[in-house]
């Protein structure tokens, strides 16, 4: 996780979430940790799907947010650099989120209990558990995260921007504000 978090010498703990996979039709089940590490929620690592496959997840305990980034597309090939859209959606328990094929996803934890989330993305066969074929993690290793990331400051949710990132487009925080 280190090198997607806002302060990666930060101390957290040894697994920020966990996750079982049973496929499309079983659904895969992940767990986060509660709190916060350099000041940023625990968050899952975040991905781009590979192919044009759109993702439902459903919130099954406790709340947090689901960031959300399509990036600038340049002679068919994604700008991991460049965002088109980026929206903030505040989540919990019995809320259902689609995410759109293309678009990068993420989930954080902002409750005090765990944050549980079904999903329906699939399972190949020899999938790793962390790293599944469909998903591409290196856009977001590279540029050290999403666009934003969401910070506690004064017991709720801000949003610090990430430098590496040479453009956004249209933002919707919903209603998170921006610090420096
Ligand atoms: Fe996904």
């Amino acid at each position: 996780m280190r090198e997607v978090l806002m302060s990666p010498d930060a101390a957290g703990p040894a697994l920020h979430y966990h996750m079982i996979r049973g496929g499309s039709e079983k659904r895969n089940i992940t767990v986060w940790e509660s709190g916060t590490v350099g000041g940023e929620y625990i968050k899952a690592y975040g991905h781009y799907h590979v192919d044009d496959l759109p993702e439902t997840y459903w919130i099954i305990e406790g709340e947090g947010i689901v960031l959300l980034q399509k990036l600038v597309v340049e002679n068919g090939v994604s700008e991991p650099d460049k965002v088109e859209e980026f929206k903030v959606l505040k989540v919990k328990a019995g809320d259902e989120v689609k995410i759109p094929a293309r678009w990068g996803h993420l989930a954080l934890n902002t409750g005090k209990t765990w944050f549980v989330t079904a999903d329906d993305s699939p399972l190949e066969i020899g999938d790793s558990v962390s790293m599944p074929k469909h998903a591409d993690y290196s856009m977001v290793q590279k540029m050290r995260g999403f666009a934003y990331y969401v910070v506690e400051k004064d017991g709720a949710p801000v949003l610090v921007a990430n430098p590496l990132y040479k453009e956004v487009g249209t933002m919707n925080f919903s209603g998170l504000p921006l610090i420096d």
